[in-house]
């Protein structure tokens, strides 16, 4: 088709929806902007798009209309400790470790979000996250994937998700650093699809006069980025049916965890989620609920005060399980909610945002409060349409501490408290003490650092420290790897 036909198309299309504004200033574009703009809005389903803006803008639909009378907590697999059964935690965790040896398994983080709590320039997973060895997110990752793999004997693939936006940096920092000692052929990186972001009346925005405003379309675009992508072709290929799903910012998520594997098999679950109990009743996490015989996940947002601080008969928070981003996928499954053609499509949700923009005049506005409107799925979303799911209760401690914003709760200093908390924790299973209060150790005041290259989790730290010939001395400064 010609150049002058396929303008002609597109803007019949647009202006059948409503968005031919957005070719206002293509007179005065050249030919490459031509072409990049043409590009651009080819690379949209435009359908899909408009009934988003009409639902989720126009119509103004609230994202949970749930019946709140019917919302149950959900059901959990308790950890030893809180009442669970032992024994078959120590079943599951055999389970779960024999999958691993058998190449049935590989770590997926997913790092295409933007990152602007952080206010950091770069992947979020470039962002140094060790106190003393400055070692950024990736490559904690990377070392726990690697023991993973020496541990069981098997080579861990690594499948990673970013976006248009921070791909070729992602890339470039992973060559950069020699793939962070893993095997070039384990890793294998994609970018999830980038959707329009509109104003406050359902109009697309303008990011340059031939550019329009596109963001990620959310975690739960991985699903179908694994599809698009050829990810699921090659886990297959590789034998591999079980994807163990974490996000870049949470530097303490075991990205290999035998017994939580091993749930997830027992119970031919198709998707499993860990869970860690709420700190205090209006945490700011999502919750697991069941709702109409499904599991899913309200965000606190969405949750009645009154409820979030409901008690159970025994003086616990009601509404406990706290979801934390920790999933195990199936690959099949993956594939059915993850193609374009499923029923099972993930719905979009609305983000209200700053969103600087071209105006009418073809000035750039920066904005000083929300003026639009970006959407995006949740991969939690999944959680319904899975058949067997499970989900697993696991310690804050040992899974959960993100970086999300610059300062305060969720933030590198805090996550960096965790993760020294975590060391001291390990050495205490061994006997050592590091500190007589070593409880109130603050990263900055007493950094020490266990490289998880040495162990991936505390049973894996006991096994290595145990076979230590030369045990070191834990001071400030100390790195033991
Ligand atoms: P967040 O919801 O914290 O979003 O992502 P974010 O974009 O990283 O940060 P803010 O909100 O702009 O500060 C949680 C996880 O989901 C990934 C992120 O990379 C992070 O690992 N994510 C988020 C995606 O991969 N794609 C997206 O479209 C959104």
């Amino acid at each position: 088709m010609g150049i002058s036909n396929k303008v002609s198309e597109i803007k019949e299309k647009l202006s059948e929806l409503g968005q031919d504004h957005i070719l206002n200033f293509y007179s005065e574009l050249n030919k490459a902007e031509h072409e990049g703009l043409l590009k651009q809005i080819q690379s949209i389903d435009l359908n899909e798009f408009q009934s988003q803006v009409d639902r989720l803008v126009l119509a103004n639909e609230k994202d949970a209309d749930l019946d709140w009378d019917a919302l149950k907590p959900a059901d959990y697999i308790p950890l030893p400790e809180n009442g669970g059964d032992t024994a078959l935690w120590e079943q599951a965790k055999a389970k779960g470790e024999k999958a691993i040896k058998e190449g049935r398994v590989a770590a997926f983080t997913v790092a295409g979000g933007q990152g602007t709590r952080l206010g950091y320039e770069g992947p979020k997973g470039t962002f140094s996250i060790t106190p003393l060895s400055d070692k950024s997110l990736f490559e904690v990752f990377a070392n726990k994937i690697t023991r993973a793999s020496e541990r069981y004997g098997v080579r861990i693939p690594w499948f990673i998700m970013t976006s248009e936006i921070n791909h070729e940096a992602t890339i470039e920092a992973f060559e950069a650093n020699n793939y962070f000692g893993m095997p070039k052929e384990s890793l294998f990186f994609f970018s999830q699809a980038l959707f329009p972001a509109v104003d406050l009346n359902g109009k697309m925005l303008l990011e340059e006069k031939g550019q329009c405003v596109m963001t990620p379309n959310g975690h739960g675009g991985s699903l179908r980025a694994l599809v698009d992508s050829g990810a699921i072709e090659k886990m297959r290929s590789e034998g591999i049916d079980i994807l163990s799903y974490f996000q870049v910012d949470n530097p303490l998520v075991p990205c290999i965890d035998p017994a939580f594997i091993g749930f997830h098999i027992l119970n031919q679950s198709e998707l499993s989620s860990k869970m860690i109990p709420k700190a205090y009743p209006l945490e700011k996490v999502g919750v697991f609920c069941q709702y109409e015989g499904s599991n899913l996940v309200v965000e606190y947002s969405d949750m009645p005060e009154a409820m979030q601080e409901q008690l159970d008969e025994e003086g616990g928070i009601l509404f406990r399980s706290g979801s934390v981003a920790i999933h195990l996928f199936d690959r099949d499954f993956i594939e059915r909610v993850g193609s374009t053609s499923s029923e099972d499509k993930l719905p979009y949700h609305k983000a209200l945002k700053k969103i600087p923009f071209i105006n009418a005049s073809g000035v750039r506005e920066v904005p000083e409060k929300a003026n639009g409107v970006k959407f995006e799925m949740f991969v939690f979303d999944a959680l319904s349409k899975a058949n067997n799911p499970v989900i697993v209760e696991g310690l804050r401690n040992d899974n959960f501490s993100p970086v999300k914003n610059a300062e305060g709760i969720d933030s590198p200093e805090s996550c960096q408290n965790d993760l020294l908390k975590q060391a001291i924790r390990w050495l205490k299973a061994v006997g050592v003490e590091v500190a007589s209060n070593s409880e109130s150790l603050e990263a900055k005041d007493f950094p020490f650092e266990i490289n998880y290259r040495f162990a991936m989790d505390k049973d894996d730290f006991i096994n290595q420290w145990n076979s230590l010939s030369d045990k070191p001395s834990i001071q400030s400064g100390t790195i033991i790897e």
